[in-house]
Formats: C-alpha cells, sequence, structure tokens
C-alpha cells in the first residue's frame, strides 16, 4: 500500500482527491498547506506528494524545493491549472516528478501517482539538458527526453530515423545529433528526397561522371561523398522510389558506392540520419517502403512529438519568436497579452513549431503596439477561439493594451487611467445596451458618478 500526501488549500479538492485515490486502495494524508504538510512530513512515511502550487502562505514551487532538499527521492506531482503553463515548466524545472492539469483526467491521475509510486519500474526522469542544446527550445517531459536521447546516440555510429509531424523540428534534431557526435567538425550534408526529380535522385545520392547522361557535363561528386566520414541527412526519406531505395539499401549494407556511369566503386564511411512526417510502418505495409531498408535506417528511432502534445512549451517558444521576430523586424514587441496566450495554449497546431513561428511572425509584423493582442493572431486550423471567449476577454484586451511603457512615460499616468476608464465605461455600456443603472451596477459605481464620467468623457 502507498501512502499519497495530498496537499492543497480547497477543501473540495482534498476530498476529491482523497476519495479517488482511496478507491485506488491507497493510504492518503491531507494537508491544507505547504507548512501543514512538511509537518506530516514529518511524523508520517510518505511515498508521493501530491500538491496544488497556487496556496496562500507556502507556494507549491516553495514546498516542492523545500520536500527536494530533505527527500531528493520523493516523487512531487503537482497540480497546475490549464490556463497557467508557466506553472507546469517552472514546477518540472524544479524537480516534479510530473504534473496533472486541473480540470482533472481522472484516469491521468491514477496513472502519474501509479508511475511514481511503483519502485519497480524505473522511474524515466530525463535530465534537463536543454542548456546543451540551445537551439532546440522546450522543457517539457516530451523535450528533455528528446535531449537525453540526442545525448545517448549523437556520440554512436547508429544511423536514426527521426519521425514526426510535419514542423516538429525534426532538422534541428538531426543537427543537434551531428553538433553533438564524433563527426561534429566533418560535413553535414542535407537532402530533401522530395525535390529532386526520380532520374536526378541517383547521381545526387552517389555522383555521377562526365558524359554519363545528357547533362552531365562535368563530374559531380554526389550527397555521399560530400558527407563521407560525416553526416548525411536523408529528409523526407518516405518519398523515395522504389529504385532508389534499392540503391541505397546497397549502398548501406556494402559501404560503398558507384557514381552514374562509372566503373570503379568506392568505400565510404558515412552516418545516416532520415526523417520523414509519413508513418512508414503504413509505408511498408501498403509495399511502398521497404522494410529491409528501414530497418537499416532506423536503428535507433525518434520520434519528435506534436507541439499539441507538449503545450507548456508553447510559453518559451512564444518569447523565443517574438525575441527572434521583433530583431528582425525592427519593432519593439516585447510580449504577448495573457489571453493571446491562452488563445495559443488552446490551439492545436496543425502546423506543429513552425506554425507558431509563423503566427508570432505575423503577430508581431501586425502589432500596433509593443504587445501582441488576440486581434493580430492568425490561424490556418479550423479551432479558433469562440465569439463567446472574445467578449468575455475584451475587458482584459483593454487592460492589456492600456499603455506601453512610452506612452505611460510620455503622457502621465492620470491620462492613461482617464483612457482606460473611458473605454472601460464605453464597453460596459454596449454590453447594457447603454443602460447606465445596469453599467453603474456593473461596476459598482453609484448612477451619479457614472453619470458624471459619461458626461466628461462624452460617452452616451
Ligand atoms: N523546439 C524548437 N525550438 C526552436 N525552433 C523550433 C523548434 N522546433 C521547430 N522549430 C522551428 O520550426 C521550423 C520547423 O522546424 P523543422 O524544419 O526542424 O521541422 P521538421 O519537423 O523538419 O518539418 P518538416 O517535416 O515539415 O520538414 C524551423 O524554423 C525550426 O527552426
Ligand atoms: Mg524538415
Amino acid at each position: 500500500m502507498t501512502s499519497v500526501l495530498i496537499v492543497d488549500d480547497e477543501r473540495s479538492m482534498r476530498d476529491f482527491l482523497k476519495i479517488l485515490l482511496e478507491k485506488e486502495g491507497h493510504k492518503v494524508a491531507v494537508a491544507e498547506s505547504g507548512n501543514k504538510a512538511l509537518d506530516v512530513l514529518n511524523n508520517l512515511d510518505v511515498d508521493v506528494i501530491v500538491s496544488d502550487i497556487r496556496m496562500p502562505g507556502m507556494t507549491g514551487i516553495e514546498l516542492l524545493e523545500t520536500v527536494k532538499g530533505k527527500h531528493p527521492d520523493l516523487p512531487v506531482i503537482m497540480i497546475t491549472a490549464f490556463a497557467s503553463p508557466d506553472d507546469a515548466v517552472l514546477a518540472m524545472k524544479n524537480g516534479a516528478f510530473d504534473y496533472i492539469t486541473k480540470p482533472f483526467n481522472v484516469d491521468e491521475i491514477k496513472s502519474v501517482i501509479a508511475s511514481a509510486t511503483n519502485k519497480n519500474q524505473q522511474t524515466i526522469k530525463p535530465q534537463d539538458l536543454s542548456a546543451s542544446f540551445p537551439e532546440i527550445i522546450g522543457k517539457s517531459r516530451e523535450m528533455l527526453k528528446i535531449f537525453d536521447m540526442i545525448q545517448r546516440v549523437a556520440p554512436t555510429p547508429a544511423n536514426v530515423l527521426i519521425y514526426g509531424e510535419s514542423g516538429t523540428g525534426k532538422e534541428l534534431v538531426a543537427q543537434a545529433i551531428h553538433k553533438h557526435s564524433k563527426v561534429a567538425g566533418q560535413n553535414f550534408v542535407p537532402i530533401t528526397c522530395s525535390a529532386i526529380p526520380e532520374d536526378l535522385m541517383e547521381s545526387e545520392l552517389f555522383g555521377h561522371v562526365k558524359g554519363s547522361f545528357t547533362g552531365a557535363i562535368s563530374d559531380k561528386s554526389g550527397l555521399f561523398n560530400e558527407a563521407d566520414n560525416g553526416t548525411a541527412f536523408l529528409d523526407e526519406i518516405g518519398e523515395l522510389t522504389p529504385i532508389i531505395q534499392t540503391k541505397l539499401l546497397r549502398v548501406l549494407q556494402e559501404r560503398e558506392i558507384k557514381p552514374v556511369g562509372g566503373t570503379r566503386t568506392k568505400r565510404i564511411n558515412v552516418r545516416i540520419i532520415a526523417a520523414t512526417n509519413k508513418v512508414l510502418e503504413d509505408e511498408i505495409r501498403e509495399g511502398r517502403f521497404r522494410e529491409d531498408l528501414f530497418y537499416r535506417l532506423a536503428v535507433v528511432p525518434m520520434r519528435v512529438p506534436p507541439l499539441r502534445e507538449r503545450k507548456e512549451d508553447v510559453p518559451m517558444l512564444v518569447d523565443y519568436f517574438l525575441k527572434k521576430y521583433s530583431r528582425q523586424l525592427a519593432k519593439e514587441v516585447q510580449e504577448i497579452s495573457s489571453y493571446g496566450l491562452q488563445v495559443l495554449m488552446n490551439y492545436h497546431f496543425p502546423g506543429n513549431v513552425r506554425e507558431l513561428e509563423n503566427i508570432i511572425e505575423r503577430g508581431v509584423a501586425l502589432a500596433g503596439s509593443n504587445i501582441i493582442l488576440p486581434e493580430s493572431l492568425t490561424f490556418s486550423g479550423k479551432t479558433k477561439p469562440t465569439n463567446h471567449d472574445t467578449i468575455n476577454n475584451e475587458y482584459e484586451n483593454l487592460f492589456q493594451a492600456a499603455a506601453s511603457e512610452e506612452e505611460l512615460f510620455d503622457l502621465g499616468i492620470e491620462t492613461i487611467i482617464d483612457n482606460l476608464e473611458k473605454r472601460l465605461i464605453s464597453h460596459t455600456l454596449k454590453k447594457t445596451n447603454n443602460s447606465k443603472i445596469r453599467a453603474a451596477e456593473l461596476l459598482q459605481l453609484s448612477f451619479r458618478s457614472l453619470r458624471y464620467k459619461v458626461k466628461k468623457y462624452g460617452l452616451s
């Protein structure tokens, strides 16, 4: 029987988790604050802690830090709100075992607790290697696993197959593997298999000798020659035609190439990293991809997960792209409004990181102030924020748009507050169909002072 300590300032939440976990056969203790939790820890053997982050007094993160100081091996699972992805990142950075998001998914809670308490199962706790991969942004568990994997596979000569949806960062991962490999000083030569017509593919890969076909006006060395002793990156490998697949397989088996029209073979030593956004297993089943070639390429298969499976990376990526594009476009856009970020967090990103990058680039280009508002976000996919959300959050946007630092210092706080007040009142009047009585109620003003302000600002 495992013993779970639940820490939450909200009684209903404690009760809910207690009932749920007791049903699962766990022994459950509860605490309503971080300090109480530390008391419990002094008197009880606890196997896992489940703690809220936002609590009055000691926060969940502070509790996490204290607990990790005393019991580094005690798994702590943090509860975060879906709308505050930063909390999740912070929790993982501070050594949380994992996090669960509110509103709860009961199965998720059960499985996270099960994996935290299953002592036989080797807990995969990927190290935070993100500092070693500065050009790949992300600190989600999924990305940490990828960093871990890159670090382990890079120094070996094993061929790697990177697969994942378009725009997930496969090419970045390929470059990182080369950079961390023993042949980092040698060439990294990429080729996009889909971009080359079939009749030129063989010569692109293996070279040709002058005069071997019309247009072969001089010798060409080809990808494998250029990547000799280094790394060849075969992008969109799923697009190779059957004939080229067969030729490539032979090269991988025999480690020698013969240029088109040539008579002599040459030994080569090339590490292959291939990438595809197709499901190669399906291609194999449909007879479009050679299974033997697949096994040669996928000695180490690596999946780069879609962005929607690692939403907690979105804020970091947004930050990174904001800096990149405000520099590139010479604009002073520093942040995104919190509702803007929320909209992004609710989006499913069919185009993954590439799409997020494009959204932010456009957002920076379109932004009228130093903050990106939801209006400047454009989406390719179907899920957009509903009208209802937009209206509810227009107030928030008014606050966000109140003033840039520049405007504030230029116009002074009184003017900025007057402007904001004017816009908030005007907005509320719209909402109440110009009923001053109702607007005064909503804004918690007396009718007289509302009437005065309406007059002062020339609203009616
Ligand atoms: N984790 C990341 N951090 C920073 N930039 C990223 C990250 N992932 C992707 N990008 C950027 O997104 C764009 C797409 O990435 P990349 O070309 O590596 O994707 P891909 O998986 O190869 O896509 P495709 O299958 O369409 O070729 C690039 O501009 C890349 O720099
Ligand atoms: Mg690519």
